[in-house]
């Protein structure tokens, strides 16, 4: 079974987690440049700026800004056809509400694509990806205010017009519905810059929040489309499989509810209203947000052209979920544990066959072409010889690709790509550290930035190739 030929294999980045240089090219802090690394099962604090003589992970990162030459090398090597990246807005807008652009920001990203070309990768490019500038978030209070919503779109703007004849595939706002998991407060803050102590009683915040990032991702895909008809603007979100713990009803139930709430941003980005469930959802909930005068128009005139996707783990929920939770990763995990599948040393599930059930889910219900541009294992590497057998990270993609090409060969799925996460190892986002590692290619540095950032090709890298080279006939 394989893949057909114009399918993107590739890899994922994102520029807080990779490029480093935070101070460089007139770029701004971002709400990642304040992050401390936390303990493997810990959450990152969130302060209130920098302090003195604490190590920040992504001030230098993997020093991508630096080194994307020799790394955008080695990805071509692999045979990638893709190659997931982000733009750092504060790169191009230092605050995020100025007027006018960052030169150098631009040309920084003006060099990245150019690159990319020479080896005919193709860029696929997030807009945001949990770097908001930390200006708006102390001046504005983030997403809950309605102004970001004309920063957001004077950067689009921005970087649509600039980059109108190199860049093809654009993704909107990372993982747009984490803003809905409001146990996990790092989020709420990554996501929208929204700084909670506590989870919230009343969640008009987030959801006032959210409303602007749809409203402004809707703008996105119609500015961007007016620029280019040839974009291709997607939406992106987090998906976790679900299922029922047992064939008792309730289960079921209870199943479809969350996955109404997994879907609500996708049937707003895909359908151009919010779905009737979330109306009744609001009223039992006392939840109110304000509409501007033509957001109903933005939303049904800004529908996405197709859905990418992360997809890491699945879900088992219960009627009595009792005391049988995952607790190494119960803010990300709900429900209960799930005997009939394996965890990643971080607590994740593995579940290879949830993600057939995702594109089957995804694309049944909206019938637009999807992207898988995040799934990967981090793991623990063990550094030798110049290598890392990393027959796990092997055996956990393998799985994937096959479960995707059933799929796409078997159920008639319209998968344009699959972007693993991620492409070299970089900085972790939930905990910042560097030992969780995703990447084909090992990078010499530790937790706390020290190594000699020399990147050093694991087995996966020609296990990877290989997968290319074939259209993912080859897995073994
Ligand atoms: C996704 C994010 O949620 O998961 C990435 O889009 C992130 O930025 C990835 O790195 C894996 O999570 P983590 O915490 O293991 O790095």
């Amino acid at each position: 079974m394989k893949m057909s030929k114009d399918f993107l294999w590739g890899g994922s980045l994102a520029a807080h987690q990779c490029e480093g240089a935070y101070k460089e090219g007139g770029k701004g802090l971002s709400i990642s440049d304040i992050l401390q690394k936390c303990d493997s099962h810990g959450e990152r604090d969130i302060f209130q700026g920098l302090q003195e003589g604490v190590y920040y992970p992504s001030h230098k990162a993997i020093d991508f800004y630096h080194r994307y030459k020799e790394d955008i090398q080695l990805f071509a090597e692999m045979g990638f056809k893709c190659l997931r990246v982000s733009i750092a807005w504060t790169r191009i807008f230092p605050h995020g509400d100025e007027e006018e652009p960052n030169e150098e920001g631009l040309l920084f990203y003006d060099q990245l694509f150019d690159e990319l070309k020479k080896y005919n990768i193709e860029p696929i490019v997030t807009l945001l990806h949990n770097d908001l500038p930390l200006y708006l978030v102390e001046h504005y209070g983030g997403w809950s205010n309605r102004k970001l919503i004309d920063f957001f779109e004077t950067y689009c703007r921005t970087v649509f017009m600039r980059y109108r004849n190199k860049v093809k595939y654009w993704i909107t706002i990372n993982e747009i519905n984490n803003l809905l998991n409001d146990d996990y407060l790092l989020l709420m803050f990554v996501s929208a810059g929204i700084r909670l102590a506590e989870k919230p009683d009343n969640k008009d915040i987030i959801y006032q929040a959210l409303h602007h990032q749809f409203v402004a991702c809707a703008k996105a895909v119609k500015v961007g489309h007016d620029i280019n008809p040839d974009f291709q603007i997607g939406c992106m979100v987090a998906h976790l499989s679900i299922y029922p713990e047992t064939c008792y009803p309730e289960d079921t139930i209870i199943m479809e509810n969350d996955y109404k709430m997994e879907y609500f941003c996708t049937d707003v980005q895909c359908r151009g209203y919010y779905p009737s469930y979330m109306k009744k959802y609001f009223e039992k909930n006392n939840i109110h947000i304000i509409w501007g005068k033509n957001d109903q128009q933005i939303l049904k005139e800004g529908t996405v052209d197709y859905i990418s996707f992360s997809y890491y783990v699945s879900n088992t929920v219960s009627h009595d979920p009792g005391e049988r939770k995952n607790k190494a990763a119960e803010k990300l995990i709900k429900g209960v544990v799930n005997p009939y599948l394996q965890i990643s040393e971080w607590g994740w599930t593995i579940d290879p066959v949830g993600l057939r059930v995702a594109l089957n889910r995804l694309y049944d219900r909206y019938q637009k072409p999807l992207f898988i541009v995040e799934c990967g294992l981090g793991a623990r590497d063990h550094f030798e010889n110049g290598t890392v057998e990393d027959d796990y990270r092997i055996h956990f993609l393998k799985e994937h690709i096959y479960q995707s090409e059933l799929a796409v060969n078997e159920d008639g799925v319209d998968l344009i790509g699959l972007s693993t996460w991620s492409a070299i190892d970089i900085v972790s986002a939930s905990t910042g550290e560097m030992a969780k590692r995703y990447g084909f290619i090992y990078v010499d540095v530790d937790d706390y930035g020290c190594g000699t950032y020399q990147r050093y090709k694991k087995k996966s890298f020609y296990w990877y190739q290989r997968v290319i080279a074939t259209q993912g006939e080859e897995l073994e």
